[in-house]
C-alpha cells in the first residue's frame, strides 16, 4: 500500500551535513506515492545540489525567494498552498531558532509562514547544539505551536560526538510522513501502560528482578501518543528517557505498580508489557543480611506471591479494553492462549524471550497478537519502535470496533 499516494509534499533542505539524506527521502517519499517538490536554503546548497534533488523528485528545485523566473512558474504562496505537508530534513539549530522567532528571510521560512499545511521538522545537529537550552526552548515553542518534530535520533554523529541529534533515517521520516495524514486513532483516550521490571527487596541493598529493560514498553507510550492518546506510562526502575508528552510514574515493586495503576485508573485502554515480578521476599530485612554460619553455604529465602497487576485491573468493574504481554521460552502461543483466558483480556503479544536478537533488552522485537476468538496475527522482525507502531494501529482498530 502506498501510504503517501498523491500527497503533495514540500521537502526543505536545510544547511546540514545529514543534507545527504534528503536526497534518499525524496526516493522513499516518492515510493509512497507521494509528489515532492524541493526547496533548498542558501546552507542546503552547501552540502546537497540542487541537480540531484531536481533529478529526483523529477521537478526543478526551488531556491530563492525573489527569483522572477521562479515565481512565475509557482510563486512562494502558491507553493505554500500546494503542499499538504511541509517537511523540513534535515532542520539545523539555526533554522529551528528562525522559525521560532517566526522570521521570513529566506524562500523556506517564508514558505513555513504562509503555509495551512502540517509542518513537521526533522532536526539535525551536533548532540551539544541539540541539548543547548536555547534549541530545547525553540523545540519546545514550534511544538506547542503544532508543528511536529520527527527525532532526532541518538547515536555516533559525523562530527565524530555520540549523543542526540541525528536525523532519523529516510525510511523512518517517510513513514512519520505518512502517519500525519493518517486519523488519529486514539485521539480522546486515556491509554495507561506498565513497562520495566520490578524490584523486590530483600534488604537494604539487595532484590529481586529480570532482564526487562522497558523498551517495548517506552516504545509503545510514544507510539500511542503519536496516535493521539493521552498516556501514562507507569515504570519499574529502566534507564529510559521520558517520551514526549508522556506522564511518567517511576514504581519499584509490583505492589507499587498495582497502586500506582489504581491510582490512575480510569484509562480506555491498558497495555501491560511490564515484567512484574510474581514473588517477592516474605519480609525485607531491616539491616543488609550478614552471612550466618550457622546455616552452613545455603541462604533460605521465603517468597510470597506478588498480586497481580494486570489481573487485577481487569476483574474491576471500569475493566478497560486490556492487553497483556506473554514472555515466553517454550510454548508460546499455548501459554499465551491460557493467559488471555485467565487474565480476562482482550488481547494478547506472545513474543518469544527464548530468543537473544528479540525480546529481553535487544532493540527489535517480533510478535504474535491473539485475540479472543484465538485468531492469531503476526508481525516480523524489526525494531521496537516499528513494532510498536504497528501494535498501537492493530490495538487502535479493535478498541474502536469494540
Ligand atoms: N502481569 C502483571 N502482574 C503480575 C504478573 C504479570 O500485571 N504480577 C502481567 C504482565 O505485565 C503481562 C502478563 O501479566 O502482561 C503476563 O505476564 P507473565 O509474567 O508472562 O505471566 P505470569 O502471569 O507471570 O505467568 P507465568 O509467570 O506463569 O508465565
Amino acid at each position: 500500500m502506498q501510504r503517501l499516494y498523491r500527497k503533495r509534499i514540500v521537502l526543505g533542505v536545510g544547511g546540514g551535513i545529514a543534507a545527504y539524506k534528503s536526497a534518499e527521502l525524496v526516493r522513499r517519499l516518492r515510493d509512497q506515492g507521494a509528489e515532492v517538490r524541493v526547496v533548498m536554503t542558501r546552507g542546503g546548497r552547501e552540502f546537497i545540489t540542487p541537480l540531484t534533488l531536481q533529478a529526483l523528485s523529477g521537478h526543478p528545485v526551488h531556491l530563492d525567494l525573489l527569483d522572477p523566473e521562479a515565481e512565475a512558474a509557482m510563486g512562494h504562496i502558491e507553493l505554500a498552498k500546494w503542499a499538504d505537508l511541509v517537511l523540513i530534513a534535515p532542520a539545523t539549530a539555526d533554522l529551528m531558532a528562525r522559525l521560532a522567532q517566526g522570521v521570513a528571510d529566506d524562500l523556506l521560512t517564508t514558505l513555513v509562514l504562509a503555509t495551512d499545511a502540517a509542518v513537521a521538522l526533522a532536526p539535525a545537529m551536533n548532540q551539544a547544539m541539540w541539548r543547548d537550552p536555547a534549541t530545547q526552548a525553540n523545540a519546545q515553542l514550534l511544538e506547542s505551536r503544532g508543528l511536529r518534530l520527527f527525532g532526532p535520533a541518538a547515536g555516533s554523529q559525523a562530527c565524530g560526538d555520540v549523543g542526540p541529534g541525528r536525523m532519523l533515517e529516510a525510511d523512518e521520516l517517510a513513514q512519520r510522513a505518512a502517519d500525519c495524514f493518517q486519523r488519529q486513532s486514539l485521539s480522546g483516550k486515556h491509554v495507561l501502560i506498565t513497562a520495566g521490571p520490578t524490584q523486590e527487596n530483600i534488604d537494604p541493598v539487595r532484590y529481586i528482578t529480570n532482564h526487562s529493560s522497558g523498551k517495548m514498553g517506552f516504545a509503545l507510550a510514544e507510539a500511542a501518543v503519536e496516535a493521539g492518546a493521552k498516556v501514562t506510562l507507569i515504570t519499574g526502575p529502566v534507564h529510559l528517557p521520558t517520551p514526549d508528552r508522556v506522564s511518567r510514574i517511576d514504581v519499584v515493586s509490583a505492589r507499587d505498580m498495582l497502586a500506582a495503576c489504581e491510582a490512575a485508573m480510569p484509562c480506555d485502554l491498558l497495555i501491560a508489557s511490564a515484567a512484574v515480578a510474581d514473588y517477592r521476599p516474605e519480609v525485607v530485612a531491616q539491616h543488609k543480611l550478614k552471612k550466618d554460619p550457622t546455616t552452613g553455604d545455603g541462604l533460605l529465602l521465603q517468597l510470597v506471591r506478588n498480586p497481580d497487576v494486570l489481573a487485577t485491573l481487569t476483574s474491576r468493574a471500569d475493566r478497560p479494553f486490556s492487553v497483556g504481554f506473554a514472555a515466553e521460552t517454550e510454548n508460546l502461543l499455548g501459554y499465551a492462549a491460557r493467559k488471555l483466558k485467565d487474565k480476562n483480556l482482550d488481547l494478547i503479544v506472545a513474543n518469544d524471550v527464548a530468543n537473544p536478537t528479540i525480546g529481553f533488552n535487544s532493540e527489535e522485537n517480533a510478535i504474535t497478537i491473539i485475540d479472543r476468538e484465538l485468531q492469531a496475527s503476526s508481525f516480523a522482525q524489526t525494531s521496537k519502535g516499528k513494532i510498536a507502531r504497528q501494535l498501537v494501529a492493530f490495538i487502535a482498530e479493535r478498541l474502536n470496533r469494540a
